[in-house]
C-alpha cells in the first residue's frame, strides 16, 4: 500500500490529461490549468492543451476556459493522411493505453449510475485525409475490441463513459472524456440571443481582464449576459471587497434573456441602454469586457466603424485611468483606430476561431496619465 493507503498499482504516475479549447485560446486555458489547478502543462497545439496533475479530483471539472477535459489514452502528431493511419489507430488503441486504469480513474470522478453502464465511441475528424471518418471509426472500434466489458450498453446520447478519437490535420488524440456538457454549456445558460458567446470564450476574456477585489466590471453590449455571468463567477471566488458587475444592451429581448440567465448566477446591475451614450459617471469602472456586434450581424456592415468609434469614446470616458478593456471583434481594423487615437496600449492580441468564425480577442490598457 502507498502512504495514502491506496493500492500500489494506483500510486503509479497518473496518465496525462488533455483539454479542448477554442482555437486560439490555448494559452489562456494553459494559464488557468497551471495557476488555478496546479497542473503542469506539457504541450499546447491549436485547440488542445496536454497537462499533468497529481490527482484526478473534481477541481478538474471546474475549469472555466476549457470545453472538455479527457484522460489521454494515446496521441500522435504525425498522421500520414493515408490509409496507414488506420493501422496506427487500430494498433495504438489496442496496445498503448492501460484501459482498465483509465476507466477506474474516470469512475472515480463519474460514479456509476443505476442500471446497465452506458458507453459511446466518438470519432471527430477535421481536414482532408485519404480515408473517411467512418473508416477511422471502424479502425478505432476494432482497436477497442474486448476493452469494453460485456453487458455495457452502447448509446448515442449522454453515455456514462465516452471514448474519443479526435483527428485534426496530422494530430490524433485519443482519450476518455471526464467532463460532461455542463463544462462547455454551463448550467446557467437557459436562453440565448443571436451571436451569443460560448461561456468558455467569455471566461477567457474575463480571465484576461484580470478582475480583482472591489473592481467594477462592465459589459455595455451584453447580449445574453454570458460575460456578466462569467464575471460574477470570478467575483464569487474572489476574497476581499466584492466585485460589482454592470451590463446593458440596446435590445429589450437581450435584457430579458440576460436577467433570466443571471438569475442562476448572482446579482448584477442591468440597464437597457445605448452603449454609445452610457448613463454612467466618467472614470467609474475598472474593466470593460465586451463583444460588440460583428459586421455580419448588423443590417448594414459599413455601420461597424462608426459604431465602434462611438462605443470606444464611451469606454474611454467611463474607464478609470489605468483601467483595462478586453474586446472580441471580427473587424479588428475598425476597432484599433479609435483606441489608438486615445493612446490605449494593446497588451495582448489573440487570433481566435469561434464556431467557425475568425475573430480577434484583444486586451488594452487606458493610460494612467492624462495626455496633453
Ligand atoms: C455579439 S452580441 C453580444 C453577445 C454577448 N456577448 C453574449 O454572449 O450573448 C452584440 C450585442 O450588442 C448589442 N448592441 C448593438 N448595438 C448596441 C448599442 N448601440 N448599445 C448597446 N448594445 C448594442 C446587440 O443587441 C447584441 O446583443
Amino acid at each position: 500500500m502507498s502512504r495514502k493507503g491506496r493500492p500500489e498499482s494506483d500510486a503509479a504516475p497518473l496518465p496525462p490529461l488533455y483539454a479542448m479549447t477554442h482555437a486560439g485560446l490555448e494559452a489562456v486555458a494553459a494559464d488557468e490549468i497551471n495557476r488555478d489547478l496546479g497542473g503542469e502543462v506539457k504541450k499546447t497545439t491549436r485547440g488542445l492543451v496536454v497537462f499533468r496533475v497529481k490527482d484526478v479530483t473534481p477541481d478538474l471539472l471546474k475549469l472555466r476556459t476549457t470545453e472538455d477535459v479527457y484522460l489521454l489514452a494515446w496521441g500522435s502528431d504525425s498522421l500520414a493522411f493515408t490509409a496507414d493511419d488506420l493501422n496506427l489507430i487500430r494498433t495504438w488503441t489496442a496496445r498503448k493505453p492501460d484501459w482498465p486504469r483509465l476507466f477506474k480513474l474516470h469512475h472515480s470522478l463519474r460514479p456509476k449510475t443505476k442500471g446497465r453502464p452506458t458507453f459511446n465511441i466518438i470519432v471527430q475528424m477535421q481536414g482532408e485525409h485519404g480515408y473517411r471518418r467512418t473508416d477511422a471509426r471502424e479502425a478505432f472500434a476494432e482497436g477497442l475490441a474486448g476493452v469494453i466489458p460485456a453487458g455495457w450498453q452502447r448509446t448515442d446520447e449522454n453515455a456514462w463513459l465516452e471514448i474519443w478519437l479526435t483527428i485534426r490535420g496530422k494530430v490524433a488524440t485519443c482519450g476518455v472524456r471526464l467532463s460532461d456538457r455542463t463544462m462547455r454549456h454551463r448550467t446557467y445558460k437557459l436562453d440565448h440571443v443571436l451571436a451569443s458567446l460560448r461561456p468558455t470564450a467569455a471566461a477567457a476574456m474575463v480571465r484576461l481582464a484580470g478582475v480583482g477585489p472591489g473592481m467594477t466590471v462592465l459589459d455595455p453590449m451584453c447580449g445574453a449576459g454570458t460575460i456578466l455571468a462569467e464575471a460574477l463567477d470570478v467575483a464569487r471566488s474572489r476574497r476581499g471587497d466584492p466585485v460589482r458587475v454592470v451590463g446593458g444592451d440596446i435590445d429589450p429581448n437581450a435584457m430579458f434573456v440576460t436577467s433570466q440567465n443571471l438569475d442562476q448566477v448572482g446579482k448584477a446591475s442591468l440597464f437597457r441602454w445605448d452603449a454609445t451614450a452610457l448613463p454612467l459617471a466618467s472614470a467609474s469602472v475598472d474593466r470593460v469586457v465586451s463583444n460588440p456586434p460583428f459586421g455580419v450581424q448588423l443590417g448594414s456592415p459599413e455601420e461597424i466603424g462608426p459604431l465602434y468609434a462611438a462605443a470606444a469614446r464611451e469606454w474611454d470616458r467611463v474607464l478609470k485611468p489605468g483601467g483595462r478593456a478586453v474586446l472580441l471583434v471580427s473587424e479588428f481594423d475598425s476597432l484599433q483606430p479609435p483606441l489608438r487615437s486615445r493612446r490605449w496600449a494593446m497588451t495582448r492580441q489573440l487570433k481566435v476561431r469561434l464556431l467557425g468564425q475568425p475573430c480577434v480577442l484583444s486586451a488594452w490598457e487606458k493610460p494612467d496619465w492624462v495626455g496633453s
